[in-house]
């Protein structure tokens, strides 16, 4: 847990996150649900766990020097977090980042000193100017540049099984019986539940998939379907994220949008937790999950990222109804 303790820089504040239980959304059960508060993380979310443990790796190896530069393909947390840890460490940062996503994010990593190239949207994935392509020929081309690679980074999973898994274990007090995560890249889940299962096998580890990705089905049947679109970001996917260790999943539970963002405003509302909507996916789950468990099931999962971001999204009521979602306030009967 955090202290009062003082700390010698802002990187010192990464991790050691708060657990809160969630009675109110989870006023149903017989059991515990915690959220463990990633948004509290001075990037606003669980990647900068990542973002620091990528860079750090990084410098042990010896590829990244001082005035080296970290280039990656990401509009998101995990941009964020790379970009707080290059500014405090004085690296020189280059994301690329399709034309579709908007001036904000631009913004925000422009805001630490990151550079931005943005490239088209409309390219083939194999294409010179598609953004991961395009990330990799910078890397290449940038003498002292190396690519954080999220997707296929070892310190990313690693992480989170020295970090994330021993906090959740620790806070719980080693109770913890059942542990629920999205896969974006995988690194959260693999970790998390490589360190849960080695202090107690019995541990289940439950991904959470939004409907419309591909990986409860690819966990049920072995194949692979076409991915459908969905709007909760951060997770799921139409391919097999690589840090993914599906080995490590008991099962996949699937969320729809709707269920997602209704729970996402109740974690604002009742429970005064400001997240995105993938924490609202989750902790729809971990409740639906509960519901089924007994007086003995501590069910942890994450709050992934900050609600600031998506204002214009699940927080305004517009885009709420005309995306077809009911507000939750319908769905509670409390209008
Ligand atoms: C916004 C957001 N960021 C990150 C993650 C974690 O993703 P990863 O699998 O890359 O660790 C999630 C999902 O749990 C998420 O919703």
């Amino acid at each position: 847990m955090r202290n009062n303790s003082s700390c010698n820089d802002i990187l010192e504040a990464v991790g050691r996150t708060p657990m809160v239980r969630l009675d109110k959304v989870a006023n149903q059960v017989a059991g515990i649900v915690y959220g463990k508060c990633e948004f509290m993380n001075p990037g606003g979310s669980v990647k900068d766990r990542i973002g620091l443990a990528m860079v750090e790796a990084a410098e042990r190896e010896g590829v990244l020097k001082t005035g080296g530069v970290i280039v990656e393909a990401t509009s998101g947390n995990t941009g964020v977090a790379l970009a707080l840890v290059a500014a405090r460490r004085g690296y020189r940062c280059i994301f690329t980042m399709p034309d579709k996503m908007s001036r904000e994010k631009v913004q925000l990593l422009e805001s630490f000193g990151a550079e931005v190239v943005i490239t088209p949207t409309d390219v083939r994935p194999d294409h010179p100017d598609h953004y991961t392509v395009k990330a990799e020929s910078i890397a290449d081309q940038t003498p002292g540049a190396v690519l954080a690679n999220q997707f296929y980074n070892e310190a990313n999973p690693k992480a989170h099984y020295e970090t994330t898994g021993p906090e959740v274990w620790e806070q719980t007090e080693g109770r913890v019986t059942h542990f629920l995560a999205g896969a974006g890249t995988g690194g959260t889940i693999s970790g998390v539940g490589k360190y849960l299962k080695e202090q107690n096998s019995s541990v289940k580890i439950i991904g959470v998939d939004p409907k419309g990705s591909v990986l409860k089905n690819f966990f049920d049947t072995g194949e692979m379907i076409e991915g459908r679109p969905y709007k909760v970001e951060g997770l799921g996917s139409d391919k097999i994220p690589g840090s993914l260790d599906m080995d490590i999943v008991d099962g996949w539970i699937t969320v729809n949008d709707a269920q997602a963002f209704q729970m996402t405003r109740r974690l604002a509302r009742d429970e005064g937790l400001f997240v995105g909507g993938s924490s609202g996916l989750l902790v729809h789950a971990a409740v639906e999950l509960a519901k089924e468990l007994d007086s003995n099931a501590v069910v942890v999962t994450i709050l992934c990222d900050w609600g600031e971001h998506y204002m214009t999204k699940v927080y305004d009521d517009e885009w709420m109804r005309s995306n077809g979602f009911p507000l939750e306030d319908e769905v509670l009967g409390r209008l």
